[in-house]
């Protein structure tokens, strides 16, 4: 088995940047209800479609292009729980930057049981929540300017949602607040504003994604969502809907789906790097080959749900030639070795080295003997 992996070898020597995609999309033509299309995905151990940004609905939208003719369920659907979010175009936040409010006094009050958005008001810089259907000014957020310009004021009165829109097609999103600083240039860029109030990022909703995601990204058509019973969310691939846009529909109806595939997922059992080889290519493609720091930062991520210390990667030492190369055929350009590791002597005896990744910690690479019993990482397409 080694001589052909070495062979492989001889041939791929040269270094070259492999991009790698970390997900796809996945159509499946087949009628089934929210809960139905749910188990579908799982059991292909993928995740009805999440969608976490524009570029992904882009990605998502082509996929169905030329496929779809009707509604396709999403993996959004309607939960107890109403949260704080911010558009989430306008940045990761981490838990820390997520939790910066500036509410005016007695607010947010969800006056009426109808205040699902923010404003700021231009006297003060503080905030209260609103009406989303109300038209206000809003204030956009450009990712590429620097902090003193990057906010823009849009005079126009608006629905929040509209804002939202308007803010993505020209900008990135509408804006957003992760600290007392920059609640300071936005109120600033809003300060010569004769109205009152103006939209910024933040609304809240009871939506959440099946795979657990936190991903606010929405894309709802105008007037969506609109019906009370209507649990569950789908994209509208019709010509007599906004194209492209998500609707709430009855969970029990029967339309076609997407599932979410990512390319890294990690096998939750313990296995020896040969057998964990066989598992990957009989049920997957392959063990993981990391190429790339992009890569590796996957693999970093989903390594840390292991339950096991180290993970198996598709990395062998071969004593006869006293290398280390990947099984997927490539050589080794991209590394990430902890100390004192791949870079020596392997001890050969009694059995062959393999390399795994930590699970935690540095999260570097280390050499093993293949025996060990460990989790393991399979990638589930090709480039
Ligand atoms: C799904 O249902 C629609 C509408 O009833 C029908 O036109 C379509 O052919 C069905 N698709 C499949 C794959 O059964
Ligand atoms: C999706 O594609 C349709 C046409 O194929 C287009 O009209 C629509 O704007 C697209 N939407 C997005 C979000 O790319
Ligand atoms: C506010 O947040 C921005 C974006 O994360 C950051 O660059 C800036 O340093 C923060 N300012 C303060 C005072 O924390
Ligand atoms: C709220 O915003 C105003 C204007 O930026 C600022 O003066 C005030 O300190 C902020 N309050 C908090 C708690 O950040
Ligand atoms: C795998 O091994 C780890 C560590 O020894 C253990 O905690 C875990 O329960 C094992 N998992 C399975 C599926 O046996
Ligand atoms: C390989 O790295 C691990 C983790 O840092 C370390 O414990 C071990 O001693 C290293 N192996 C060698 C031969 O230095």
């Amino acid at each position: 088995m080694d001589l052909k992996w070495i062979t492989v070898l001889l041939f791929s020597a040269v270094c070259g940047v492999s991009a790698s995609v970390p997900y796809q999309y996945l159509f499946v033509n087949e009628n089934k209800t929210w809960t139905e299309a749910q188990s579908y995905c799982r059991q292909m151990n993928t995740e009805l479609a999440t969608i976490n940004n524009m570029e992904e609905m882009e990605n998502l939208n082509a996929t169905l292009k030329d496929k779809a003719r009707s509604l396709v369920w999403i993996g959004l659907e309607k939960g107890d729980t109403w949260k704080w979010q911010w558009s989430l175009a306008a940045g990761n936040f981490n838990s820390e930057g997520d939790a910066y409010r500036n509410w005016s006094q007695g607010e947010p009050n969800n006056n009426g049981g109808k205040e699902f958005c923010v404003a700021m008001k231009n006297r003060d810089g503080t905030w209260i929540d609103d009406n989303c259907d109300t038209p206000r000014t809003f204030m956009c957020y450009d990712a590429e300017k620097t902090t003193t310009d990057r906010y823009i004021l849009i005079k126009s009165s608006v629905t929040w949602r509209k804002a939202q829109s308007y803010c993505r097609e020209h900008y990135k999103d509408l804006a957003s607040v992760r600290n007392q600083t920059e609640n300071q240039q936005i109120y600033t860029a809003g300060k010569a504003l004769e109205n009152y109030l103006f939209w910024i990022g933040l609304f809240s909703d009871s939506w959440k994604w099946s795979d657990q995601s936190t991903s606010s990204f929405r894309y709802w058509a105008s007037d969506q969502p609109d019906n009370g019973n209507e649990n569950c969310a789908a994209v509208s691939m019709t010509t007599q809907d906004a194209m492209g846009r998500w609707y709430d529909v009855n969970c029990a109806e029967k339309i076609p789906f997407i599932c979410r595939e990512y390319k890294l997922i990690l096998i939750n059992q313990n296995l020896t790097w040969r057998e964990a080889l066989r598992y990957c290519r009989v049920n997957h493609v392959d063990l993981v080959s990391v190429h790339s720091e992009e890569i590796q930062l996957w693999v970093k991520e989903v390594a840390q749900k292991a339950s096991t210390e180290h993970v198996w990667l598709g990395l062998r030492h071969t004593c006869t030639l006293s290398f280390w190369f990947w099984v997927d055929g490539e050589s080794i350009c991209y590394q990430n070795w902890a100390p004192g590791n791949g870079t020596g002597e392997e001890d050969c005896s009694p059995v062959e080295r393999t390399g795994v990744v930590q699970s935690r910690g540095g999260q570097q690479w280390v050499s093993l003997p293949e025996n060990q019993k460990l989790n393991f990482i399979c990638t589930t397409y090709e480039d």
